[in-house]
């Protein structure tokens, strides 16, 4: 989620329905106005955005923010993470399911009936050196949160707090989901497979991009990020004196071969128009100038925006590497990890939730300010949840060049502008309390 925004595309407002949930929203948001004759809900949304600009709330979520960027832990080894979260939902008068997945917290703020919606943050950080010099700079050598997830973390306790403020408000229930392990681990699978989202209806959540300015929202509706998956092949020959090649089977040759092939699945077997990545990016093979090896270690990462383009893929992988091996009289094995490393699967924005995100995300930020984000083969665990049930995901800006230069995700020169962070947890709450509001009233 790397990529800078592209600008906003022209809309698709023509169903009735969407006019219907506008309509629902506007009408069950009056009550909260403070200004109740107006018939808008964007004033009860900027309430929440004031109440997280609000000084003290500012100062108070930004020490949190600031305390975990400190305190990086990587996956499923958020044990302090998730202390903290704990520590600042008791304080909150929040109750919780813990451990979930290890190191996950599912807090549960409302009435206790009604519809249920989830917001979601995650919490693990990455095995990287910081190298920016500022007063809150990682403490631990060789971690970072370089993805952001300190923030996220951060503001989810900031809409909990908001959330727990305004409870007798709540037309339903909001879970809040402290999720560990999203690099690579999969921890929104572990979080499903315990269950404890069974009950809910649908499912936000909100990623920093540093390719954003501060106060822009991006999202878009279908697929937004790639389901992804890893393969590993051992190409086995027969190795023997590099003067004498008929005598060995050179595994490095069918390697060579079988990665060329390898390339020809995204430009002649797929559609051009249906995006697909297969990467090779490690090959480990022999260490002298006249010795043929005896095998080969080659992988890498494949992606589709679909779950049919990553099945494709996979089947194809295999055949390609092990025929092509063949071809060269060499024996091939290849290994997708499937039980150490779980692929994702994309993560799908549905329509409605899109609609919905897209109305508060405009009425919190403006219109101007809430853009189409652009598509990308980066991959995401919360395609878990998009599988799952009706979820969105966002984009937060956080870039600020006044303040720093920008760098991509997973930078260890990342620098985010903290003044999203009322932002996002402005639009957590909003988006949830709305979501809320309009189920119940369709009941
Ligand atoms: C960037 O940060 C500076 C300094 O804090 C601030 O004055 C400015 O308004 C910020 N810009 C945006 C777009 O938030
Ligand atoms: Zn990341
Ligand atoms: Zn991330």
């Amino acid at each position: 989620m790397a990529s800078p925004p592209l600008h906003p595309p022209h809309l698709l407002l023509s169903s009735s329905s969407l006019l219907l949930i506008l309509s629902t929203v506007f009408f069950s948001f009056s009550h909260l106005s403070l200004a109740s004759d107006h018939p808008e809900p964007q004033y009860s949304f900027q309430e929440l955005l004031q109440a997280a600009r609000n000084p003290d709330f500012f100062d108070w979520v930004i020490s949190i923010r600031r305390r975990i960027h400190q305190n990086p832990e990587l996956a499923f080894e958020e044990f302090e993470t998730s202390a903290l979260v704990r520590t600042q939902l008791d304080e909150l008068g929040i109750e919780y399911l813990w451990p979930v997945a290890k190191t996950g917290v599912v807090g549960s703020v409302g009435s206790g009936s009604g519809p249920r919606f989830a917001i979601r943050a995650d919490m693990d950080a990455l095995p990287l050196q910081e190298l920016v010099d500022w007063e809150y700079k990682s403490k631990k050598k060789g971690k970072m949160h370089a993805c952001g997830h300190d923030v996220h973390t951060a503001m989810l306790l900031g809409a909990a707090k908001l959330l727990q403020q305004r409870k007798d408000k709540l037309k339903g229930t909001v879970k809040l989901v402290f999720q560990p392990a999203e690099e690579g681990h999969a921890g929104a699978y572990f979080m499903l497979q315990e269950g404890v989202l069974d009950d809910v209806q649908a499912i936000f959540g909100m990623h920093i991009e540093p390719y954003l300015p501060t106060g822009t929202i991006a999202c878009r509706p279908g697929p937004v990020l790639a389901a992804s998956a890893r393969f590993v092949a051992l190409i086995t020959g027969v190795g023997g004196h590099a003067a004498s090649p008929h005598k060995a089977a050179d595994p490095v040759l069918a390697a060579s071969f079988t990665i060329l092939s390898l390339q020809q699945i995204v430009s002649r077997e797929s559609d051009p128009l249906d995006a697909r990545v297969v990467s090779v990016s490690f090959i480990k093979a022999g260490d002298a100038h006249n010795v043929i090896p005896e095998s080969v270690t080659f992988g890498g990462t494949f992606r589709s925006l679909t779950t049919e383009g990553i099945v494709y893929l996979t089947k194809r992988i295999k055949e390609i590497i092990e025929m092509q091996s063949a071809v060269h009289r060499c024996t091939a094995s290849v290994d997708f990890m499937e039980k150490k490393l779980i692929p994702y699967p994309p993560t799908v924005n549905d329509q409605q939730m899109y609609t919905h995100v897209k109305m508060v995300g405009e009425s919190l930020v403006g219109k101007d300010k809430f853009q189409a984000s652009i598509l990308a083969m980066g991959a995401e665990d919360f395609g878990f949840y998009s599988q799952r049930m009706p979820s969105a995901l966002i984009q937060l800006g956080t870039q600020n060049e006044t303040l720093a230069p920008t760098h991509m995700l997973h930078s260890p020169f990342l620098f985010v502008d903290e003044q999203a962070i009322p932002v996002g947890a402005a639009m957590y709450a909003a988006v949830a309390m709305s979501y809320l509001e309009r189920n119940s009233a369709e009941l």
